[in-house]
């Protein structure tokens, strides 16, 4: 269906650049992060040292006060830090991560009026097989549904891949939450999902240069079905297994395309 790329707003070279600035700020958190994660450290620390490298390259911190109708509060923090069974938005606290652990961060800055958005899954010491195994599907879902974007593709043929491959390893893909093009706004149309559905087949995304996504598979250990806790924003598995998510933004080029989060 042509009708549904009439309302996505394609970027220009320059502005897929500018994004790309953005981007690389999400990066240097994110590995900072990586180096900092330990047994004893806890999310909040992590909150904090993400925020200060945004402010420091004089980006603003997307999620800090980001506010939805169905939400109680505005987010407080600046990433979103979610521990084992939490699939998202987990909220920055005094809460240690702990040996065995694994802790999915998400982040995003605007600068100079542009986005980035990126998340990783870090493994904290002794992570279980099952639980490795699982971290390292969800990356490699996200990896594969990059490597397949091509101008004149289809986006749901990159779902069902991803699904299928996800399905293949006994796992699961989360459906309540979905990707998202990007661009001066954090969530801009179309929304991006990594299964197919009947909805996703009728109204199709076509790829074509220009259009910027963010791609982030949520990939479960159990169940696809997840759920919000009461006291807002974080969210879980149903069964309370395990949960990863990684998250590129991507540009589609002329030519095939570009990651602005790596
Ligand atoms: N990457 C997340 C998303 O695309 C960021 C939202 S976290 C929030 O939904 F706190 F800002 F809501
Ligand atoms: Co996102």
């Amino acid at each position: 269906m042509k009708a549904a790329v009439m309302d996505l707003t394609l970027k220009t070279p320059e502005q897929i650049e500018r994004m790309r600035r953005a981007g690389r700020i999400v990066r240097l958190a994110l590995e900072a992060l990586r180096e900092m994660i330990a047994p004893g450290v806890t999310t909040g620390a992590l909150d904090a040292r993400a925020e200060r490298i945004c402010l420091e390259s004089g980006a603003r911190c997307l999620f800090k006060n980001y506010s939805v109708p169905r939400e109680p509060f505005a987010f407080p923090a600046s990433i979103c830090a979610s521990v084992n069974e939490e699939v998202v938005h987990g909220i920055p606290s005094g809460r240690a991560i702990r040996d065995g652990d694994i802790v999915s961060v998400d982040f995003g800055v605007k600068l100079d009026g542009w986005c980035g958005d990126a998340a990783e899954t870090y493994l904290v010491g002794n992570v279980p097989q099952q639980t490795r195994r699982l971290v390292e599907v969800t990356r490699n879902a996200l990896a594969m549904a990059v490597g397949m974007i091509r101008p004149g593709g289809r986006w749901s043929d990159v779902a069902r891949a991803v699904q299928g491959y996800v399905e293949s390893e006994g796992f699961s893909v989360v459906r309540d939450f979905v990707g998202h093009g990007i661009g001066m706004d954090m969530h801009e149309p179309p929304q991006v999902p990594n299964f197919v559905s009947r909805e996703l087949e009728l109204n199709d995304i076509e790829l074509v240069p220009g259009l910027v996504l963010a791609i982030e598979p949520m990939v479960n250990m159990g169940g696809y079905k997840v759920e919000r806790l009461k006291s807002g924003w974080t969210v879980v598995t149903r069964d309370r297994k395990p949960s990863a998510h990684f998250e590129h933004t991507v540009a589609v080029t002329d030519s095939g395309v570009t990651v602005l989060t790596e």
